[in-house]
This record gives C-alpha cells, structure tokens and sequence, in this order.
C-alpha cells in the first residue's frame, strides 16, 4: 500500500463507495457494495487502516479519524439506499388491489335550513339589505318592551319564553336586533338579521323549541307600505318563481302597525305544460314600524318611517323540498342530510 497520501487515498475511496451505493438497484447488490466497502476484514476501507501501519506515528490518529467519517458516510448512504430500494421492492411485489371499490370522501354540506337562509339572503342583498346581528340571550326590555310590548301582554307570557338566572331570557323573536341595530346605526338603514330564536315549546313535526328566524328592516325618511309590498313581491318572485303571487292579509302585531300576514301562491307549469296553482301558503308577519318602536330607539318617528318583517326559514325548507317533519332539521342523521348537498 503507497504510504504518500491516505488521506486523497481516503476520499477517493469514499467518492467510489457512494457512486457504488447509488447506482445499486436491488437490496442484492446494495449488500454486496455494502461487503466490499465495509466488510469488516475483506472491505476495502478497512484494508486501507490496515495499511496504516507503515504511516509516521503522529500522522495515525489523523488518518483514522477520517477513515471513521468516510465508514460512517458510506453507511448512511447504505441506509438510506436501502429505505427507497425496500420502498419500491414492496410496491413491486404487493401492488394496489386496483379492483377493490374506491372509498368515497365524506363531502359536507350546509344545513338545508342554512341553504335556505343563504338564498334569502343573498336575494336581499340585491335589493339593498345588509347584515345584522344580535344575541340569543336577551333582556325584557329588548325582546318585549321596546318593541312596545308591555310585559304583561299575552306575547311576553311567561309560558311561552324561556328565562335564564337573573332575568334575562332566550330571544323568542329576532325582532330585538330590529331595536338594537336602530340604536346603534345611522340612519337610513336596510338590515337582514338572520338567527335562531326559542320558546318554550313541544317537540313534534309541526313545533320546535328552537328554530331560525329571519328578520328584515327598512328605515328612512318617507317609507311606505308601497315599499313593503314591491320589496316583499319582488322578494318572492326571484324566489319562488316570476310567476309568483303575493297578498297581504290584515293582522296584529304590537311592534308594527299597521301589520299583516303574508301569504304567496306559486304559479307554475305541469310537465304537461298546463298551467297549476298551490295554495295561498304562510310565509312572514310583517308590517310598518310603529312609531313607539322608534321612539323607544330615540328615532324621530315624525319624520323617518319604517317597514319590518319575520319569517322562518325552516318553514320555507319545508315548502321547498316538501319536508314532512321539522324535527328532521335536528336530528343529523346523515341520510337525510346528504340529499342536500349541492355539488
Ligand atoms: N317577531 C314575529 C314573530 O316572531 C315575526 C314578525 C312579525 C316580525 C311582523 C316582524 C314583523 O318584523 O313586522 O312571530
């Protein structure tokens, strides 16, 4: 062994060995590189140490010191072969079942309640209406008194509402955000305040204790019941159809006056292509803002002038995909639910 240069020795060996290792293309053969490289008495790294004999004392630490880098280099790259060589090995010798059925991801959906809202919603906006928001939990004063509804009135009987510690209650109309959005807001405002509401109700095809709401707002100056009607009539022709008809039925409610109740019939066309008619079916309380609402908001009820309207849009899910039971709205069952995702 040439005793001039073992540490170029060294490194020539160590470019060898890994050129080796690389181009291995079986476990096989990577195990013979690994042998002849390292192979503890007939590897060739080894063989160099022992030549090592014939170098000046003080030059032997040296040597072997790089000689350890080098063993440790070529076994990592050893190692590392190894893992992407058994990688391929096992998708060579166990392909994929290619005729196994595919397993289908689980897509989500919104809630038929949420899609519903989402329709209303983004059919307002066109029209002017934004966002608003209040909380479920609520005071007296917020959900009765200040929509001119002493609490001695049959709406804020206690049998209907569901009051927490200290006072307070859950919302049982989303009416309240209509007071808290004027107090806060600068006039004109147009508002949509979307949201669930609660009352102390049962718990069957027809009544749920918690349900959501849809309310609407309008406040400016010289807002009349024309306003109303041409929003509610255009509302529900791109809704339900242009063939929509809409009427206005006389009604009470204490925060509006005066109020009505709305109903719409759907004109349409058999597949036979004659013409069908549903019947007048219920959709919202609505009315003019009563002027004790406004001025329990301090608003100027001489000279600006309002119109508000509720509905819910669990009902109009139930008109729109001919739902036979509310309580299919909270019950997740997966198989109802999936028939309303939309791709
Ligand atoms: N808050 C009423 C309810 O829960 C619905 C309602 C009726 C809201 C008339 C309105 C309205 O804004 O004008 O039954």
């Amino acid at each position: 062994m040439e005793s001039g240069a073992p540490i170029e020795d060294l490194d020539a060996l160590e470019r060898e060995g890994l050129a080796a290792v690389g181009s291995a293309g079986t476990i096989e053969a990577l195990e013979q590189v690994r042998v002849e490289f390292l192979g503890r008495k007939e590897g060739r790294v080894s063989g160099l140490l022992r030549g090592m004999g014939a170098l000046a004392p003080e030059e032997r630490p040296k040597v072997g010191a790089a000689a350890n880098r080098v063993k440790e280099r070529l076994l990592s790259a050893v190692e590392a072969r190894e893992a992407v060589l058994g990688q391929t090995d096992e998708t060579v010798a166990e392909p994929e079942d290619l005729t196994l059925p595919q397993r289908n991801r689980w897509v989500g959906g919104r809630h038929p309640v949420t899609q519903v809202v989402d329709d209303l919603i983004a059919i307002f906006r066109t029209l002017g209406f934004t966002l608003a928001r209040g909380p479920e939990a609520e005071t007296e004063w917020y959900n009765f008194e200040a929509l001119n509804t002493p609490l001695d009135h049959p709406a804020a009987d206690e049998q209907d509402t569901l009051y927490l510690k200290g006072g307070n209650l859950l919302r049982s109309h989303t009416s309240p955000v209509q007071v808290r959005t004027l107090e806060r807001e600068e006039l004109p405002i147009r508002i949509l305040a979307p949201g669930m509401v609660y009352r102390r109700d049962s718990y069957d095809a027809t009544h749920t204790p918690a349900f959501m709401q849809l309310e609407g707002l309008a406040v400016d100056e010289g807002i009349s019941f024309v306003d109303l009607k041409a929003t509610l009539a255009e509302f529900a022709r791109r809704f339900w159809g242009s063939g929509t008809r809409v009427r206005f039925r006389p009604s009470f409610f204490p925060f509006t006056e005066p109020s009505a109740e709305v109903d719409v019939k759907r004109v349409y066309r058999t597949e036979d292509g004659e013409e069908a008619e549903t019947d007048w079916i219920e959709i919202m309380g609505a009315g003019m803002v009563d002027p004790a609402v406004l001025d329990a908001c301090g608003i100027d009820s001489e000279r600006y002038t309002g119109f508000a309207f509720g509905m819910g849009p669990g009902r109009i899910a139930l008109l729109r995909y001919g739902i036979p039971d509310l309580r299919l709205f909270f019950e997740n069952d997966v198989r109802f639910l999936e028939q309303f995702v939309r791709s």
